[in-house]
């Protein structure tokens, strides 16, 4: 039986699965790299990092099982919007500049004025914000000119990754959604976003479909790795939109809550014309000709993860999670609310700040962690309310990464959603995707439903609790209260940070 590879290049680590033609995971290796943060607001990694560990992790995968010579074909989800610049020579220019970089809000008023926000919203179906490609490529066009001259072409996180295992360039549909450069309903790049904002068009590269085979993974990189010669590699999606697939998110109705470093809330749509007014992020999907609407929390397991370090470092995710469930809802009246590196739905400000909002002396770190769990949902409920708002019914939701590990927080999800919460067999929704991509592009299945119908597998459902929902509903009207309030507070803290 073969076997493909889906290969999850995130924004903490880079994840390898090795997937059997049924959609069983054999094998997964996890390699971590280093986030670089040299000034508020940076936030930047080496793409050599990603290369080393994406192949290190290969091998070990390889030498981890019996049969490598089955593997067939591999592809790619990536950590979005991610800057990376390259020279004649596809050398990177510098280090890449990534989605939860904030550094360009002066860069996204300006390409609001130029372009105009009428004009902005119906090419690329998105507001200007600071984590997009675009803004970037400004931003190192105005403060490193001597970087910007000698760029030839830019890649996003996986493409980068992909060109050097194949060394073939390309770009494909549901990441080049999120550059702000592409006309999103025509799927090509928009010459009048370019010229507008001073960016040549034709540093933009080649662009091709998820599932379209781009190459084969080069020969002494395979035979470093155990990979046969002829692994085909397919160009792979948007995490994002990968994780859209590799939970089955391929026709309208059920709706994916995903918690990684971000958190995102995503419906899937056929139309990719209509009016969301920039409200949510709107992209290309990795299935060919549909599309998918997004809010982001940009702090949802990364803000977990801060408070775990900085507060209770010794103590496991397990520990702290059985301590957060022995808090109730509502954590004894204790608000968090998880702009530690600024928002983007509904409040796309790179300024804000976090708070507790009601400590009291008696509150324990069990409350606290109770607190940011539920500050997390809440903000990815802002993003399920607008769905609402707009004429979505949100009644099933599947819930992948970090946050679909634990009942307590599917629990919380379900409750502060007020829906069906369905945890699948593997919460691995980008890899998995990515790996289907892979599946669907050897010839596997007809089509990635069909294919999903095979590799996709509920696991447990987790349903609202009426006592519950009504707690978080108060609740969340008080959350929602927090950022005008604490708006004004945040601008003035700036100057401190
Ligand atoms: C989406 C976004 C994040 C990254 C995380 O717009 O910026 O979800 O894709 O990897």
């Amino acid at each position: 039986m073969g076997y493909v590879i889906g290969v999850d290049l995130g924004t903490s680590a880079v994840k390898v699965m090795l997937v059997d033609r049924v959609g069983h995971v054999i094998e997964e290796v996890s390699n971590e790299y280093p986030l670089y943060q040299e000034k508020a607001g940076f936030s930047e990694q080496d793409p050599e990092d990603w290369v080393r560990e994406t192949i290190t992790a290969l091998k070990e995968l390889t030498c981890r099982i019996n049969d490598p010579e089955r593997i067939e074909g591999m592809s790619f989800s990536g950590q979005m919007h991610g800057l990376v610049l390259l020279d004649n020579d596809n050398e990177p220019l510098r280090r890449a500049i990534l989605w939860n970089d904030t550094r360009t809000t002066e860069e996204c008023r300006e390409i609001e004025e130029k372009v105009g926000i009428d004009v902005l919203h119906q090419i690329t179906k998105n507001p200007a914000l600071e984590g997009f490609t675009l803004p970037k490529l400004i931003w190192v066009k105005k403060n490193e000119p001597t970087v910007f001259e000698k760029a030839s072409t830019f890649l996003l996180p996986k493409d980068y990754v992909r060109y050097r295992l194949t060394g073939e360039v390309h770009m494909e549909f549901s990441d080049a959604a999120g550059t702000l450069m592409l006309n999103v309903p025509e799927k090509k790049w928009s010459k009048e976003m370019c010229e507008q904002t001073g960016i040549p068009v034709d540093l933009c590269p080649t662009l091709v479909a998820s599932h379209e085979k781009v190459g084969t993974v080069k020969p002494d990189i395979a035979e470093s790795c155990g990979l046969n010669n002829d692994v085909a590699v397919f160009a792979g999606g948007a995490d994002n939109a990968c994780g859209a697939i590799g939970s089955g998110i391929l026709e309208d109705g059920v709706t994916l809550s995903s918690t990684g470093t971000s958190g995102v809330i995503l419906a899937y749509e056929d139309d990719g014309d209509k009016d969301f007014s920039g409200r949510v992020h709107y992209f290309n999907h990795g299935e060919e000709s549909a599309f998918y609407t997004m809010g982001v929390t940009l702090a949802a397991g990364y803000s977990l993860r801060w408070f775990k370090k900085t507060f209770a470092e010794e103590r496991s995710f397990e520990e702290l999670t059985e301590l957060a469930n022995q808090s109730p809802p509502g954590a004894n009246g204790l608000l968090f609310t998880p702009y530690i590196v600024g928002e983007r739905t509904p409040h796309a400000d790179a300024d804000v700040r976090g708070s507790f909002i009601g400590m009291n002396a008696t509150h324990t770190l069990g409350d606290f962690v109770r607190a940011v769990i539920e500050g997390i949902t809440f903000s990815l409920n802002e993003s399920v309310e607008i769905f609402r708002e707009n004429g979505k019914s949100v009644n099933k939701v599947i819930s992948i990464g970090g946050g679909a590990k634990s009942s307590l927080w599917l629990q919380i999800q379900a409750d502060i959603y007020n829906a069906d919460v369905v945890k699948l067999k593997s919460e691995q929704g980008p890899g998995m995707g990515a790996a289907m991509l892979a599946a669907y592009g050897l010839g596997w299945y007809s089509s990635l439903k069909e294919c999903a119908d095979h590799f996709v597998e509920e696991s447990e459902l987790f349903k609202p609790i009426p006592e519950n929902v009504s707690v978080y509903k108060e609740l969340f009207e008080l959350y929602q209260q927090v950022y005008p309030q604490t708006k004004a507070i945040n601008k003035r803290l700036k100057k401190f940070r």
